[in-house]
């Protein structure tokens, strides 16, 4: 049997691909664990993925690791998932480097402590002029914020005179976003069979296929990326047009 890689038609790879990644809860749980030991465990899911999509030549990678309403939980699994995040970026800066992988954050900066803040921005800029895959951690992120924060900032640049009312379209908009710098992405996948999107990515999602696996987080392999890709390949994206119009602009 052809090995899942090589099914990958690698002239039609998706440029973003981002990911929902859940059921680190559920998977230890499974296991009479804490939940942070399924976080932890959902490191090495991490590893996997960033390395397949670094092999395949993705583009961009965009993971939600913490949403603004994770903020809610126990303050002992924030604690614990900040730390992991920050251990991780430190004892794989290295890595990132060699592999010339590109380290990016979106998400409400302001909103996490200084000594997290400052390390993310020390890791982002060391890896700053990486030309290979660019990682985008979404920390913080929430859409609906981001979205609103857009607004507020276009309404003082309106008043400020810095941009005029009419001259306010959707590419004008996509620049007060957070992903200003980052094409919208063409696969989302959501992990451990939930098929929600949760307050992610809403603007720049409009047209992204969705994929959803039933594999919780920390069992994610590049295999399941690899499935995922190639679901992906097998759909005729239409942008609103049908098959016929799909070559007209
Ligand atoms: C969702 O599972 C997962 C999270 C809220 C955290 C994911 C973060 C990591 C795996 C760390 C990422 C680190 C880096 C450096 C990118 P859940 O807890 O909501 O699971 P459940 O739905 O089963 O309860």
């Amino acid at each position: 049997m052809t090995e899942l890689k090589d099914q990958i038609d690698r002239s039609k790879l998706p440029n973003h691909v981002a990911i929902i990644m859940d059921g680190n809860g559920r998977w230890a749980r499974e296991r009479g664990s804490h939940r942070i030991f399924g976080h932890q465990n959902g490191i090495t899911a991490v590893r996997e993925t960033v390395e397949g999509a670094g092999e395949l030549g993705i583009k961009y990678l965009t993971l939600f690791a913490f949403s603004k309403e994770n903020w809610c939980r126990p303050k002992e699994e924030i604690n614990s998932l900040m730390s992991l995040m920050i251990s991780t970026i430190n004892s794989e800066t290295e890595t990132l480097i060699k592999n010339n992988v590109r380290l990016l954050i979106i998400g409400d900066m302001q909103s996490l402590p200084d000594h997290i803040r400052n390390k993310l921005n020390e890791v982002v800029d060391i890896t700053g002029s990486n030309k290979g895959l660019t990682l985008v951690i979404a920390l913080s992120y929430g859409a609906r914020w981001e979205i609103a924060d857009a607004a507020r900032r276009i309404a003082e640049d309106v008043a400020e005179g810095k941009i005029k009312k009419d001259a306010i379209d959707e590419a004008a908009f996509s620049e007060y976003l957070v992903t200003r710098h980052i094409p919208d992405p063409e696969l989302l996948i959501r992990t451990s069979g939930e098929y929600r999107i949760s307050n992610f990515l809403l603007w720049q999602i409009a047209y992204t296929e969705l994929y959803f696996s039933p594999a919780l987080w920390p069992d994610f392999r590049k295999e399941h990326l690899y499935t995922a890709i190639i679901e992906f390949q097998k759909r005729e994206r239409r942008f609103g047009k049908t098959s016929e119009q799909l070559n007209c602009d």
